[in-house]
């Protein structure tokens, strides 16, 4: 059995070989499976010093889901409901049923199934903990191109759930809901996907749905500075010191206008990006990893990789170090009234400080980077996700005892 959550593991890469033993025939389909592959057999450790689900490699399937307390519910009704999300949690990650089980994930592994929780803004209020509410959760500044729906926006309370297998993941959603009972309520709810652990011939970097490859220039876990830059450090004082081993997640979702998109021709639709299609390479050439040659000049004496490219606005360079481990998942809901895909990026990026990752680079992002044209943010959600249960302890406790 894998540790899928084991900090070190390069993010982006699909993790897990697809196992798929020879099928027998369609007469016997139950036969046809191997007994528990390597992708259900794959288990995140719920007790860490970070939660899971923010290094693990990203998963095929994905719930987002906020609460809002219900009235007269606070501190005593919040810290009781931390308490069994994260016996809940404990459980299903390790693949053993819940109280009440459903029986919808009968049968599976654990699947790599994270379950990770956070705080909005709101919900120090209604807790009467706002003297321990820290600064890094202040609203996110408002951007000129938002067109933000505030019912599916922000909450009390945010749920990220992540496996590699559909039923496991619902049984998850199912489970945590009903598990609120009647201290919170649902307050919006996202469905994601990525590619399955195993479609591809080796693990790679994933794809989003413009095609790109996206999740390159992603900090490694391998990387000297990347736990100061994602996580929040042992040691915090003031109104962080619960988050030690915490981190802030800014959510986004953000539509893709994809029959403008695909609309562009290929070399076009890559100076958006300044990255080939083909292998996420940069156009200065090179492999994926190569490093952007941002100074480099075209035989027509114009920049290869153009001023609004959005790989060089959203480099860190260009943003005074500014860095985030973007870890989302797709989504399509169907067709919208207008007849175009509802369909895009459940953007999730994880940092120290939105205001040291998210928000510098969105602003320069939103004076009009090339990508702009194709996407509209109509969500967003900033949560502080706190450090991992020791074992013994609940998500929250730190703040909520
Ligand atoms: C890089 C796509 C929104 C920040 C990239 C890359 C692609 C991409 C294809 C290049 C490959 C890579 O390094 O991962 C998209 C799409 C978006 C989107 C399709 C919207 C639907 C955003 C937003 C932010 C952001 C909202 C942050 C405010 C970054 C960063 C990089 C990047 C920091 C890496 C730059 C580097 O390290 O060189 N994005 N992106 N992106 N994007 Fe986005």
């Amino acid at each position: 059995v894998g540790a899928a959550g084991a900090a070190g593991l390069a993010l982006g890469a699909a993790g897990g070989a697809g196992v798929y033993a020879a099928v027998s025939g369609p007469e016997s389909p139950a036969s046809d499976a191997t007994a528990l592959t390597t992708v259900g057999a794959t288990e995140a450790m719920f007790h860490g010093k970070h939660q899971a689900g923010i290094t693990t490699p990203l998963q095929s399937r994905g719930h987002l889901i906020a609460f809002d307390l219900a009235p007269g519910a606070g501190r005593k009704e919040a810290a009781a409901l931390l308490r069994r999300w994260s016996a809940t949690a404990k459980a299903l990650m390790a693949g053993e049923p819940s109280t009440d089980d459903t029986g919808i994930a009968l049968d599976a592994g654990p699947s790599s199934l994270t379950v990770t929780f956070g705080f909005g803004h709101s919900f120090f209020g209604r807790t009467g903990l706002t003297a321990r509410r820290p600064a890094q959760l202040d609203p996110l500044p408002a951007f000129s191109a938002d067109a933000l729906d505030p019912k599916r926006s922000e909450g009390d309370l945010w749920v990220q759930i992540g496996a590699d297998d559909a039923l496991v993941a619902f049984h998850a959603l199912r489970a945590l809901q009903k598990d609120a009972g009647a201290a919170a309520k649902v307050r919006w709810q996202m469905n994601g996907f990525n590619r399955s652990a195993g479609a591809t011939a080796r693990p790679m970097t994933a794809r989003n749905l413009m095609g790109q490859v996206d999740g390159t220039g992603n900090p490694k876990p391998t990387d000297p500075d990347f736990d100061r830059r994602i996580f929040v450090p042992a040691g915090a004082s003031g109104a962080q010191e619960w988050m030690a081993g915490g981190s802030y997640a800014v959510v986004r979702r953000i539509r893709m206008l994809l029959d403008d998109w695909e609309k562009l021709p290929l070399d076009r639709q890559e100076k958006v990006i300044g990255r080939r299609k083909s292998d996420g390479a940069p156009l200065t050439g090179g492999t994926e990893t190569t490093e952007l040659d941002l100074n480099k000049v075209g035989p027509d004496g114009k920049l290869v990789i153009p001023d609004n490219a959005h790989s060089r606005i959203s480099a860190p360079e260009q943003n005074g170090g500014a860095a985030m481990l973007r870890r989302p998942f797709s989504f399509h809901d169907g067709i919208a009234p207008d007849g175009t895909p509802d369909a895009g990026l459940l953007f999730i990026c994880w940092q120290a400080d939105p205001l040291r990752g998210f928000v510098p680079v969105q602003r320069k992002l939103d004076r009009g980077d090339a990508l702009s044209a194709f996407v509209r943010h109509e969500a967003s959600g900033l949560f502080a996700v706190p450090g991992g249960a020791a074992e013994g302890e609940y998500v929250g406790q730190r703040l909520l005892e």
